[in-house]
């Protein structure tokens, strides 16, 4: 009977042990093990592209002098947050970043959208000294990135990036010391930055937050007040 066999493992304690973690695991086990064959975080969104190596090395740099310690890369689907700074973050926007830059802490603004606002003579004058152009800035002056950025350890660099997933082909590696050639550690930068959030927009010139304004008046706050569905990327 069900109440006897219940009494059973209420009163054997090892077999209560034996049952509950038999219970725990298939219900873990049903809610992980279809996660390794979802492919839905990792596919790249469309116009997506590995960073090119002076991207790439500008990427190390950002990491190397602790932007993220000011800055996340990651917009929230939240109308505060998708009003300043553009469409939210979607995951298939960072399959090429090993590892990614989401981080938390916001010194200063997201940067995941950050990608063509500014010209590049701004982000320029901006890391050499943020004050010139935001006089009210607490950004630390980056002087130092004005000098040749390195180029000997590419390669290298690219491989392990292709061992976990990023498809570069022999060329575009074999070509990365080229492509660095002259580039001092601004430029480098401020290509990364530039390139930030771009893709999901590539080809699509009105994703929903930015095509709000462009509304008749009437149709503009519905529009803005949910702009999540309307924009929904194609998360295949
Ligand atoms: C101590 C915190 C701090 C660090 C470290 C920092 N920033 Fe900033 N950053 C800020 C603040 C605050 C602002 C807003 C004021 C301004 O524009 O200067 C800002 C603004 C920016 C902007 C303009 C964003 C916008 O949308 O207007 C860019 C681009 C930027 N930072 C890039 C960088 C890069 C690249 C690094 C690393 C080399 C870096 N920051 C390091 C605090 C920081």
């Amino acid at each position: 009977m069900a109440q006897s066999k219940h009494d059973f493992i209420e009163r054997k304690v090892g077999w209560l042990i034996v049952f509950t973690l038999l219970t725990v695991s298939v219900g873990g086990l049903v809610e992980i093990v279809p996660l390794f064959h979802m492919k839905s975080t990792t596919t790249p969104v469309e116009g997506l592209k590995p960073y090119d190596p002076v991207r790439l090395v500008g990427r190390d740099i950002y990491i190397r002098e602790g932007c993220y310690n000011c800055h996340s890369q990651m917009i929230r689907p939240f109308r505060a947050e998708t009003e300043r700074y553009g469409h939210y973050s979607v995951a298939g926007e960072y399959v090429y970043d090993h590892p990614f830059q989401w981080g938390s802490k916001r010194t200063g603004p997201d940067l995941h959208r950050v990608g063509g606002r500014y010209s590049d003579q701004w982000h320029r004058i901006h890391l050499l000294n943020p004050r010139d152009v935001v006089p009210e800035s607490n950004m630390p002056a980056f002087p130092w990135l004005d000098r040749p950025a390195k180029s000997d350890d590419i390669e290298a660099k690219m491989n392990a990036l292709r061992k976990v997933g990023v498809p570069y082909s022999d060329e575009e590696i074999q070509g990365a010391r080229k492509a660095l050639e002259g580039k001092t550690e601004l430029e480098a930068v401020i290509a990364y930055l530039q390139g930030l959030g771009t893709a999901l927009n590539a080809g699509k010139p009105s994703v929903a937050v930015s095509a709000a304004p462009a509304e008749a008046p009437a149709a503009a706050p519905a529009e803005a007040a949910a702009p999540a569905p309307a924009a929904a990327p194609e998360n295949k």
